[in-house]
């Protein structure tokens, strides 16, 4: 259920292209499933919980280290291929985002689409979403920008929008964040976006290819330790939002492909023995313990299509870059 909506004329009285629907997914849930998480045999905490406003800006550095292939060769193939991409949605096009973060390759459609009627971005981080929407609707008057604050993974609708004919709408998923899903969850995730659509209605998802295994490891383990200090932001986290006392330096970032599984994992790894309070709940870790914090599966292009048929879509493009890094498919609901 929507707690609040507002539309921005009442927020500060300057835009009326930008309205903002707060489904509040970080009440409740964080404290919940991060205890419960902990208390499991091999501790975990699902990913979506890196973005607090600091993991949100620690991820948007990560995007621009020399490690990490896959943001500028999406942007890349985003950059070549817009026009055809434009061409399939045609005029007055209804553009959704799911994991839209700051924003910034969207802005690579909206140039090349033509007279896009809206812009839905679909993110956990509240702060760090009405920011990059605020900026969008401000550069992009006359487009519609209808921010959505939610948990894709959660069950929730789509505001309903009728301000401007729509005509197809476009699901942009980029940055391989479906890879955080494992492919059951990612399959869910596809048939729970077909009901969002209908026949002709497409899908843009950007996937992260199998590759070599030490360009994986160097991505996720970059030299200047950005990634280790996004991966240990998720304890200060709930130091900072919950009663906690983790001592972030008793902690370290390990991140390493899992072949059998086609995966990136990551974990924190206790350096010694020690108990830690949440909330008055001890949660005790041997020396070498982890908590796993992220799975990244990696797909073979077939095995991703496979994937999309099976949830009820026809995979009609896919486009790979010359490095076969980085794959972008474009799905349509059948
Ligand atoms: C890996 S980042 C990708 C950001 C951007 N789309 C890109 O391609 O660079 C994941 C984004 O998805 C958001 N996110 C992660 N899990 C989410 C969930 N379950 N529901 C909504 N947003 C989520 C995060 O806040 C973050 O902005």
């Amino acid at each position: 259920m929507i707690r609040t909506v507002a539309s921005w004329c009442e927020i500060d009285g300057r835009m009326n292209n930008l309205e903002l629907h707060d489904f509040q997914p970080r009440l409740g849930s964080f404290r919940d499933e991060i205890l419960k998480g902990l208390a499991q045999a091999q501790k975990a905490i699902a990913p979506k919980f890196f973005y607090d406003k600091r993991g949100s800006e620690l991820f948007e550095q990560i995007c621009e280290l020399e490690e990490y292939y896959p943001t500028r060769t999406e942007i890349h193939l985003l950059k070549t291929y817009s026009q055809e991409i434009a061409d399939l949605i045609g005029q007055h096009g209804l553009l959704i985002e799911y994991g839209s973060g700051s924003s910034s390759k969207v802005r690579i459609l909206l140039d090349a689409f033509h007279q896009p009627s809206g812009y839905m971005p679909i993110d956990i981080s509240f702060e760090h979403m009405l920011q990059a929407s605020t900026e969008l609707a401000e550069n992009y008057p006359n487009l519609d920008v209808i921010a959505v604050c939610a948990d894709y993974t959660q069950d929730f609708q789509l505001p309903e929008y009728n301000k401007k004919l729509v005509n197809k709408k476009l699901i942009f998923f980029p940055g391989s964040t479906i890879g955080n899903l494992d492919p059951t969850e990612a399959l869910h995730l596809l048939k729970q976006s077909i009901s969002l659509l209908k026949t002709g209605d497409g899908m843009l998802i950007g996937v992260d290819l199998k590759k070599n295994p030490t360009i994986l490891n160097a991505a996720y383990n970059d030299s200047r330790g950005v990634t280790a200090a996004f991966n240990l932001n998720l304890l200060e986290r709930i130091n900072n939002e919950l009663d906690a006392n983790f001592a972030l330096d008793s902690f370290r970032h390990w991140a390493f492909y899992n072949q059998d599984q086609s995966r990136i994992e990551m974990h924190l790894v206790s350096l010694k023995e020690q108990t830690v309070i949440i909330e008055q709940t001890p949660f005790y870790f041997s020396e070498g313990e982890t908590i796993h914090t992220e799975n990244s599966y990696k797909y073979s292009i077939e095995e991703f299509q496979k994937l999309a048929k099976r949830a009820g879509f026809d995979s009609t493009h896919v486009w790979i870059d010359p490095n076969n890094l980085f794959s972008i498919h474009y799905l349509q609901v059948r």
